[in-house]
């Protein structure tokens, strides 16, 4: 990995803010992800991050917290945080925002127990690709405390093969194939300089749900977002 979106954070922590970052995946041209977005207050949250953050509870941990904006508002609000990321340059500058526990990791790494664990903006996509999905659930379920929950977002991406005749044609070859519509190759540049592509997965609620089930979790709907996403919440 080397690391383009831990230095776009970094960049704009910096003050050096000239470009956003690209992303495309197997299915979508290029796109732009606005860097301030990822430094965003709770005012500019999706109203799906917003629920998650008021639902939040006791010990929590911000899976992938990129540049700490979720972890942030819940240390103003007194909760106890521990913020996580495989990127440097994300850790960085959460630490340099003010969140107080923050480190490089990988959530398969994590070991503590928390009450509640959050995975949000595209949270299961973290699982990278469906036969691995249990996987993560199984480790999420041995972090919670008795009492404890998940809060998770995602999308189902159903939508995107619905727009053009290309993609339409690729979601009948999946179909034979039996792979997952949701399981994206996911492409991010920044200033030029191209990232090594990375799987991500999309869920629908239904597939999350029963892949909840399977390893013993409960999966609750919680509320729809503006845009075939919606939050989850597991316990
Ligand atoms: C879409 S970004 C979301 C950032 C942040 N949660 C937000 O909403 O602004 C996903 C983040 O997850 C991190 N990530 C990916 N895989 C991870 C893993 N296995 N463990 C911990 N963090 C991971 C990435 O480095 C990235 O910062």
């Amino acid at each position: 990995m080397k690391d383009l979106f831990g230095k776009a954070l970094v960049d704009y922590q910096n003050g050096n803010y000239v470009e956003d970052i690209i992303t495309s995946t197997t299915i979508s041209d290029d796109d732009i992800l606005p860097l301030p977005y990822l430094f965003r207050d709770f005012k500019t949250m999706p109203l799906l991050e917003q629920k998650a953050l008021e639902l939040a509870h006791g010990k929590v941990l911000d899976v992938g917290c990129g540049a700490g904006s979720h972890s942030l508002w819940l240390q103003d609000k007194g909760l106890n945080v521990k913020a996580i990321d495989i990127s440097p340059g994300a850790i960085e500058v959460a630490k340099r925002r003010g969140v107080v526990h923050a480190e490089k990791k990988d959530i398969l790494n994590e070991k503590e127990r928390f009450d509640t664990i959050l995975l949000l903006m595209n949270g299961t996509g973290i699982f990278q690709k469906m036969d691995r999905l249990e996987r993560y659930l199984q480790h999420l379920k041995t972090l919670l405390n008795a009492k404890g929950q998940i809060l998770i977002d995602s999308s189902d991406i159903r939508y995107m093969y619905e727009d053009d005749c290309a993609s339409g044609s690729y979601f009948e070859v999946l179909k034979t194939q039996r792979t997952y519509y949701g399981e994206l190759d996911y492409y991010l540049s920044y200033k030029g300089e191209y990232e090594l592509p990375i799987n991500w997965l999309y869920l629908d609620f239904d597939t999350l749900k029963a892949a909840c089930t399977n390893v013993g979790l409960t999966c609750e709907f919680i509320l729809e977002g503006t845009h075939f996403d919606y939050l989850a919440r597991l316990f």
